[in-house]
């Protein structure tokens, strides 16, 4: 599927579902000295997961421009980029994950037409007094009935602690400063069978393994705690889903292309790239790398 295609299916997806379609921000955050560059849908929206009522109402989508120098050491890979578009829906207060994970699956299975046998989840194993988001996993479950497929812990959802499964802008409950919006996540992976795991990245391949086998394509986050200064978490006074997930890896899903850098966005680029050095994308492993850095720094 081409990239701009994806994102109107997805825009009017939720758009259907009463949500209205909101601009992207600009890249350089406005009224916010918390980072230099915008790197996720939900940052222009943290005043309203906080409770500050949204003038276009309580379901929100869109697609972000979004850059992660977090990412920059690993592009060059067939996967990492700095800069990405994120699309994102939002429950401010409206509906949750009875209504969220069913229809970020619907739009990913019917709607996209990815294989459900190549999606996997996970789910937050608890810490502290926030136990396992057991309501997930029960969901999980239902939602791959609808499709004829037992999923069971451990080889279609698995529950991962705060290190992988809790979002917030600054990581798990510990990292987050006084006021910070934050919750346990359930992330989606689309599995590449063709991509060896390697070795290095440990003895066993998994959803969170980085060998490329596994790519996250969604991530929603039950936005429902706040920090406070004494470092506990309160609840916040809605529950707010935050969905976040990147347009270019999802496109390449649909071509069943484990290389970003492959899809339609990338085309010009690789081909200038090409014939300004007379090398083939893909043949050199290192000039391919380059082509990526390139084409990725030069988007962004
Ligand atoms: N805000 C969440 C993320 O960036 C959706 O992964």
């Amino acid at each position: 599927m081409k990239t701009s295609e994806l994102r109107n299916r997805y825009l009017e997806f939720f758009r259907s579902r009463g949500h209205t379609v909101i601009p992207s921000v600009s890249l350089i955050p406005d009224n916010d000295p918390t980072t230099l560059f915008t790197s996720s849908g939900m940052q222009p929206l943290v005043p309203y997961l906080l409770g500050q009522v949204h003038p276009e109402g309580k379901r929100l989508v869109n697609s972000q421009k979004s850059f992660r120098a977090q990412d920059i050491e690993e592009v060059g890979d067939n996967r990492h980029t700095t800069f990405f578009e994120m699309l994102g829906n939002w429950s401010l207060g409206d509906y949750f994950k009875r209504e969220q994970l069913p229809w970020v699956f619907e739009f990913l299975t019917k709607e996209v037409g990815l294989d459900p046998k190549r999606l996997y989840v996970s789910v937050f194993e608890g810490q502290g007094s926030i136990g396992k988001d057991n309501e997930s996993v029960e969901l999980w479950k239902e939602i791959y009935k609808t499709v004829g497929m037992e999923a069971k812990e451990g080889e279609r959802i698995f529950a991962y602690p705060a290190r992988k499964n809790w979002w917030s802008r600054s990581g798990e409950p510990e990292k987050m400063p006084p006021g910070e919006p934050g919750g346990p996540d359930s992330e989606i992976f689309f599995e590449f069978p063709n991509v060896q795991h390697d070795p290095a990245f440990g003895e066993k391949c998994h959803v969170n393994c980085d060998c490329g086998r596994f790519v996250e394509i969604g991530n929603s986050v039950f936005m429902q705690y706040k920090k406070e200064a004494d470092g506990s978490l309160s609840e916040l006074s809605q529950k707010n889903v935050d969905f976040g997930g990147g347009l270019e890896r999802l496109v390449a899903a649909t071509l069943n292309e484990a290389d970003v850098f492959k899809i339609d966005i990338f085309a010009p680029l690789v081909a200038r790239l090409e014939s300004a050095s007379g090398k083939k994308y893909g043949e050199d492993t290192e000039a391919t790398r380059c082509m990526r850095i390139i084409c990725d720094h030069g988007r962004a």
